[in-house]
């Protein structure tokens, strides 16, 4: 049983990138998903598998469903998994999707460098405070972080901060916006991430489609 009764296992997803990616891993482990979030309305999508159901939430929220049994298990990012904390959430595997980088990135004119050798203090505007904090206390930098929920890019354009901190894939919105970026923080891809009480109590039910997601993930390479 979930938290709210249910006998099933309910997936944590979000829309958009995680949703598409981990649909292979589903179909690996003989689950169809009948719905399309980006059409469909519904929160809670229904399976082939009448004992498997998907909810749709944030991305940032999946960490959250899950810790609390709300949802047996999810997908999310390093990035989500990092600010969240972990606790209650067991991660087993890397599934290698949604991969990306966490970058430090300034307007295309300011000396990143310099600023650092000289202990100015950082204006840096992110969604990840965190990480962010973490990462520039590790190098000594004095930060004033900025807390942002998006488009992080414009912050520096319009002078609300001298740096971000974001994901990067292609670097094409840091160029499209005139950024570079100045350093990597870290890797990052998306974790299976599962409730801690349910790997004990629906084990059974957990373990076949855990071993499919880790087979099929090794396959993407
Ligand atoms: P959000 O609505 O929170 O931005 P996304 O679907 O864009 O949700 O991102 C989900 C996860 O995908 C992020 O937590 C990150 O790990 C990864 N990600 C974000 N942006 C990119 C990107 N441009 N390319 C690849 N992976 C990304
Ligand atoms: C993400 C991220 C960056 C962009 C980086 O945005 O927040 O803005 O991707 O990718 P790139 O280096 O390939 O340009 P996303 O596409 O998720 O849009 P969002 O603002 O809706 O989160
Ligand atoms: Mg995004």
């Amino acid at each position: 049983m979930n938290r709210n009764g249910e006998p099933g296992l309910i997936l944590a997803l979000s829309k958009g990138r995680i949703f598409e990616d981990t649909l292979p891993l589903l179909e690996a482990a003989g689950i169809t998903v009948l719905e399309n979030p980006e059409t469909s309305r519904k929160l809670i999508l229904p399976t082939n598998d009448p004992g498997v159901r998907v909810l749709i939430v944030r991305a940032s929220d999946v960490p959250t469903y899950v810790q609390h049994g709300a949802a047996d298990f999810g997908v999310a990012g390093r990035d989500v998994l990092l600010e969240h904390g972990g606790e209650g959430l067991y991660q087993p595997i890397d599934l290698r999707i949604a991969c990306c980088r966490m970058s430090v990135a300034v307007n295309a004119g300011f000396d990143y460098e310099t600023a650092v050798r000289q202990g100015a203090r950082l204006r840096v505007a992110t969604k990840f405070v965190n990480t962010a904090r973490e990462h520039f206390a590790s190098k000594g930098v004095h930060v004033d972080l900025i807390k942002l929920y998006g488009s992080m890019e414009l912050a520096p354009l319009v002078g609300l901060s001298d740096a971000i901190v974001d994901v990067v894939s292609t670097g094409g919105t840091l160029r499209a916006n005139n950024l570079v970026e100045v350093e990597k923080i870290m890797d990052i891809s998306s974790r299976l991430v599962v409730n801690q009480a349910a790997l004990k109590l629906k084990r059974e039910r957990l373990q076949p489609i855990l071993d499919a997601f880790q087979q099929a993930s090794q396959q993407q390479g």
